[in-house]
């Protein structure tokens, strides 16, 4: 994938938390999210790539834009264009920006075509670990000989371990046995995408993330860990299942099942960071909605606003940073209402 496309997908993250900014604390999680997505797509048809969205907001009949299998950018009439796989999640965190609470950020990976495992939308359990755990995970073993062997791998006392885990009822039994163990855990209310990365960002003190959360956020969280040099088992769940609710004749899980089948994963396996994300050229980049752990929020002062990007570059290892001033009045028309 040719370089100058980083700033490209950085400037697509900014224009998604833009236009999601105007609907922090309106109690609107299906707005901020379609505010987000059409600023992605128009930006995404804005640049020379032949993209396909391998992870997105879901099937053609259930999401009208930035579904599974649409093709976006300037490709027609192009020649040696690059042929991009993209991952998106414009508002990671819905609730949270709806709410007006911290931690929301609009995120996008884009790999070389074939990169990424084109996973239904379903639960996903996930075990991250940053690059000084590397290879110490295994989602087989219990989860309790796992933090022995992370703290193990990171000369560390099992007690001086800092872990993030969703706030869940699903989690609280997990949560109060690590916390037993001597664990400190951090329990966020929502947002595993932003925990999973704060485990490969070296001085963030999180030494591991645990749970179970969206399946697509695990992906795009893979291939940011896979980016950074981190690592990452998962499993994936039926939605029913985590819920708790009976599987017999039911509709969701069997339509869960059947994606599984015909993506040929195997639902009772362990997938590990390389089955998830198969090239380490990939570009990862994330802006902040709401203020976070992993980046500011957005501050604005009439047309005039700030945004906070986290960018990654596979191949080399770079992360970058990128504090940048909008005057939204000067902002391409393919955007600019959904931003003022
Ligand atoms: P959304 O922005 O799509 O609401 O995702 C927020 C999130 O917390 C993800 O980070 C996480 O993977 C997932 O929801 C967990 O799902 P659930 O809220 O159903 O437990």
């Amino acid at each position: 994938m040719k370089r100058e496309l980083a700033l490209e997908f950085a400037r697509i993250t900014e224009a998604a938390a833009l236009a999601a900014y105007k609907w922090i604390g309106k109690g609107d999680k299906e707005g901020a999210d379609q505010a987000a997505v059409d600023a992605m797509r128009n930006m995404l048809n804005e640049i020379e790539i032949e993209g396909e969205i391998v992870i997105g907001e879901g099937e053609i009949d259930e999401a009208p834009m930035l579904y599974i299998g649409e093709k976006v950018g300037k490709y027609e009439e192009i020649e040696n264009i690059s042929q991009v796989d993209i991952a998106v999640d414009p508002v990671e965190g819905t609730r949270m920006v709806a709410q007006g609470q911290a931690n929301a950020i609009a995120v996008l990976a884009a790999g070389n075509k074939g990169s990424f495992l084109k996973a239904p939308d379903m639960y996903m359990e996930k075990l991250i670990v940053g690059p000084r755990a590397k290879g110490a995970i295994d989602l087989n073993l219990p989860l309790m000989e796992n933090i022995n062997n992370i703290a193990e791998k990171m000369n560390k006392k099992v007690s001086e371990l800092k872990g993030i885990i969703l706030y869940k009822q699903r989690h609280y039994q997990v949560i109060e046995d690590l916390q037993r163990m001597g664990v400190s855990i951090y329990a966020l209310p929502d947002g595993d995408v932003a925990g999973s990365l704060l485990t490969a960002i070296v001085d963030s003190g999180i030494d591991f993330l645990y749970g179970i959360g969206g399946a697509p956020e695990g992906v795009v969280s893979a291939a940011a860990l896979k980016a950074l040099g981190g690592d990452m088992n998962a499993r994936l769940k039926l939605r029913r299942e985590v819920k708790g609710i009976s599987l017999e004749n039911d509709k969701i899980s069997n339509f869960e099942k059947k994606r599984c089948e015909e993506m040929g994963i195997d639902i009772t396996k362990v997938l590990t960071i390389d089955d998830m994300v198969k090239d380490d050229e990939i570009v990862f980049s994330a802006t902040g909605i709401t203020k976070g752990d992993l980046l500011e929020g957005i501050k604005r002062n009439g047309n005039i606003a700030r945004t906070q990007t986290l960018l990654i570059r596979g191949k080399t290892k770079t992360i970058r940073y990128i504090n940048s001033i909008h005057n939204l009045e000067y902002k391409d028309d393919a955007v600019k209402e959904l931003l003022i």
